[in-house]
């Protein structure tokens, strides 16, 4: 069986991170933020921000995605889609410093990161374009 298209998998994908950003937990920020990651498997992971009352134990939502990613038996992100902020107010939800080198542990600099609002794609980066001069496990071979 042939791979689906590219704008399909990019749909669903997007589908999912909005999916994910409805069961985000930010009572505290009120900033919903939905991932979605296509995994080697061609399957699904989504995930979405969980906030705390002792603020900095919050977790990002591409953390969630990447652990349920984990979990779900795949090990590499071939594309995310990140969705954050108000419908049209046209920001980008970029990821965060700490979610790039998460990232980073499970992508290629050329992995596509989609940024997107509740409309849909706002715009796409490649991780290297987000985090450049990158330290990953390669670093750790010797
Ligand atoms: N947040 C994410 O989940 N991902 C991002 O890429 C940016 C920020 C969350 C963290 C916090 O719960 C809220 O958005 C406001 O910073």
């Amino acid at each position: 069986m042939s791979d689906p298209p590219d704008s399909l998998i990019a749909d669903s994908l997007i589908a999912a991170a909005r999916d994910a950003m409805a069961q985000a937990y930010a009572p505290y920020s009120h900033f919903s933020v939905g991932a979605a990651i296509l995994g080697e498997s061609g399957r699904i992971h989504a995930g979405a921000n969980v906030e705390n009352a002792a603020y900095p134990q919050g977790q990002c939502a591409e953390a969630s995605a990447i652990g349920a990613m984990i979990l779900a038996g795949d090990r590499t992100v071939r594309e995310i889609a990140v969705m954050g902020g108000q419908a049209g107010d046209g920001r980008l939800c970029t990821p965060c410093g700490g979610c790039r080198q998460r990232l980073r542990e499970f992508a290629k600099p050329d992995t596509p990161i989609h940024v997107c609002g509740p409309e849909g794609l706002r715009r796409t980066f490649t991780l290297e374009e987000l985090l450049p001069h990158s330290f990953g496990p390669g670093n750790l071979d010797f």
